[in-house]
This record gives C-alpha cells, sequence and structure tokens, in this order.
C-alpha cells in the first residue's frame, strides 16, 4: 500500500484528504469519526464574528437599559467564544489530527483577539475566512486587497501558529495577490472558498439560496490556479478546495502541486466514510504508477514543471477547439 503521508504548514498528516470547514467539522463526534476514515486534518467550522453579533442583538431587543445591553453582547460573545475554545481543546484531546481552527471576522481587533485567543487554546494552524465582496463603487480593487494585506501584516506580527488564507477567486490578479501574501510570510493559501450565491425562484417571484453544495466540474478553477502557483513561493503550501468529489480529483491536484486537497461537498452527499473511498482510490492509482510516496508526483503536471504549461495560461478557445463546431 502507497504511503499517503504528506507535510502541510509544518505538520505530518496520514493523507492529504483534509476536511474542510463546515457543519460536519463543528462537533468532536464527527472528527472522530473523520479520523477512523482516515483523514489528514480537519478544518472546523468557522467562527463567524458577525454571527455572534446577531445573535446578541437578538437577545438585546429584549432589553432597553443600554448597561444590559453591554453586558448581554459580552456574554454571548464570551459564551461564543469559549465554546469554539472548548471545540478545539477537545479534539486536541481526543484525536491526534492535526487541527485547524477557521475565524471570519468583521473587525480587525477581533480578528486578532480571536486568533491569539485560538492560537492559545491549542491550534495547530488558523486558516483565516476573508471574504469581503467588493461592492462599494468608491473603492478601487486595491483598496479591497489592502484590507487583505493589513490582516496579514498584524496577525503575523501577533500570532505564531501558521496562517492560512481560504481566498474567493474574484480577484483582478491572484497571482499578484498571493506573492503579498507569500512576502508577508503567510504559510498557506486555500483554493478556493465557494460562497453563498442568490438564486431567482421565477415560480415564486423571489429571491432565494442558489445550491449549498458544489458540483464535480468547479473543480478547473482550483486546478489552473493550483497548477500555477505551485513551486513560486518557497513557503507558502497550497490547499486546494472546491469541487473535489472523487479521487480522481485529488490525483490530479496533486499533480497540480496541491500540499493537501479539502473535501465538504462530497462528505455531506456520500457520508464521512467517502473519505476512506478517497484514500483507497488515492493509493490504487499511486501503486498502478508505481509511486511510493507523494512527494514523487506531486506538481509534476504544474506549470513550473511542464515544458510547454500554455493550457495553464490559455483562456480563449480560438483554433484550439475548432474542432467544435
Ligand atoms: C454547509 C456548508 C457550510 C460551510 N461552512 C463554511 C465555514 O464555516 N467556513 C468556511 O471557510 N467555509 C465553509 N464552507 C465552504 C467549504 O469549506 C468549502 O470551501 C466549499 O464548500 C467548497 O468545497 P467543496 O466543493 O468540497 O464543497 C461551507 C460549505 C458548506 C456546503
Amino acid at each position: 500500500m502507497a504511503d499517503l503521508s504528506v507535510r502541510y504548514l509544518g505538520l505530518d498528516l496520514q493523507s492529504p484528504v483534509v476536511a474542510s470547514s463546515s457543519g460536519l467539522t463543528s462537533s468532536v463526534e464527527k472528527i472522530r469519526e473523520m479520523e477512523e476514515e482516515g483523514v489528514g486534518a480537519v478544518v472546523l467550522k468557522s467562527l463567524f464574528e458577525e454571527q455572534i453579533y446577531v445573535e446578541s442583538t437578538m437577545h438585546l431587543e429584549e432589553s432597553d437599559y443600554s448597561e444590559a445591553s453591554d453586558y448581554l453582547k459580552n456574554y454571548v460573545r464570551d459564551h461564543s467564544l469559549g465554546e469554539y475554545l472548548s471545540l478545539i481543546e477537545e479534539v486536541k484531546s481526543q484525536t491526534s489530527l492535526p487541527v485547524i481552527a477557521s475565524v471570519n471576522c468583521m473587525s480587525v481587533s477581533e480578528w486578532v483577539d480571536y486568533a491569539r485567543k485560538i492560537e492559545s487554546a491549542g491550534a495547530d494552524a488558523l486558516e483565516l475566512n476573508v471574504f469581503i465582496l467588493p461592492v462599494s463603487r468608491g473603492k478601487t480593487g486595491g483598496e479591497y486587497e489592502n484590507i487583505y494585506f493589513e490582516l496579514a501584516d498584524k496577525l503575523k506580527s501577533l500570532v505564531r501558529i501558521p496562517l492560512i488564507f481560504k481566498l474567493g477567486h474574484q480577484f483582478t490578479n491572484l497571482n499578484y495577490l498571493v506573492a503579498q501574501l507569500a512576502y508577508r510570510q503567510v504559510e498557506g493559501v486555500t483554493l478556493f472558498n465557494r460562497f453563498y450565491e442568490p438564486d431567482i425562484d421565477i415560480n415564486k417571484l423571489r429571491l432565494v439560496s442558489a445550491g449549498v453544495f458544489s458540483k464535480p466540474e468547479e473543480l478547473r478553477q482550483t486546478l489552473r490556479w493550483i497548477g500555477l502557483l505551485y513551486g513560486q513561493h518557497d513557503h507558502l503550501d497550497l490547499a486546494a478546495s472546491t469541487g473535489v468529489h472523487d479521487a480522481e480529483a485529488v490525483i490530479k491536484l496533486l499533480l497540480a502541486g496541491a500540499n493537501v486537497t479539502q473535501v465538504c461537498s462530497v462528505l455531506y452527499q456520500k457520508g464521512i466514510s467517502y473519505i476512506h473511498t478517497l484514500n483507497e482510490g488515492l493509493s490504487r492509482w499511486m501503486d498502478d504508477k508505481g509511486f511510493g510516496k507523494i512527494e514523487e508526483f506531486r506538481g509534476k503536471l504544474s506549470y513550473k514543471n511542464l515544458q510547454d504549461p500554455v493550457m495553464y495560461e490559455r483562456s480563449q478557445f480560438m483554433k484550439f477547439f475548432s474542432d467544435y463546431h
């Protein structure tokens, strides 16, 4: 049987299959099940400052006194944070998995406070679920990007555990953005987060939520950018997320250069035991190809290692697909 172990963020993982942040990683029971199925690491469900804020304001409506309001706000915040820190501690004590915490904050002070507490609770790394929908007509793309850089500067000066930026794909020049994060010594990027999107119900004439689960075709965008970014920055690890639905996708992303591949939708759809199926498929393929270790083939088909990597950069079909009429 092939050796599936990998290094990610300086941590040893038994497999490159990582459970990405979602409701499935919000309980120690499910995470223990994941460990039994051979998961490499888990990214815990994000702690959302916005959610905590909404919860606290819900309680606030019940109180007219400003002093009581402040008390309630702080109580809800500390309680939610406390629960999250307990989850980190429980997972660390009941499993031997690397535990990557995840946060999404609105204000810099909260990012810093949460990050420090998460580090103290024993998380092995912190994934920053940063997403700012650029909807302001008065702000340039660069101004939005600066928010990411300022956050990286601030957190890197205060937190020691590895930091990973989990990014969306809507940037004008993702290569520049990632280079700037690498320059700031960020240890990893996760490409890509997949967000809540709106849809329209034409029968009920209502705005509704689009499907929350990805489709296997969504792998393409992930594959392109992992392939383009592999080997460009010495100390920057790459986690691939979105569209990983089978072992073939895991193998493709490793060939493109991912250190790990994250799975979410497929675990909701096929169950936690599917982690075992993914590992088995990867292992079988490695045996067939004569690879004993993942480092023997990781990045082999990346932009950096291909003689003619033009496919990674091609965006127009032009003559290339002229067979399609
Ligand atoms: C139900 C659900 C909950 C999620 N919650 C989070 C979250 O709390 N934090 C986060 O960074 N990503 C969250 N995600 C995004 C996933 O971690 C993942 O990046 C995305 O679903 C794409 O991967 P997939 O194609 O394997 O589903 C969530 C996704 C789903 C479907």
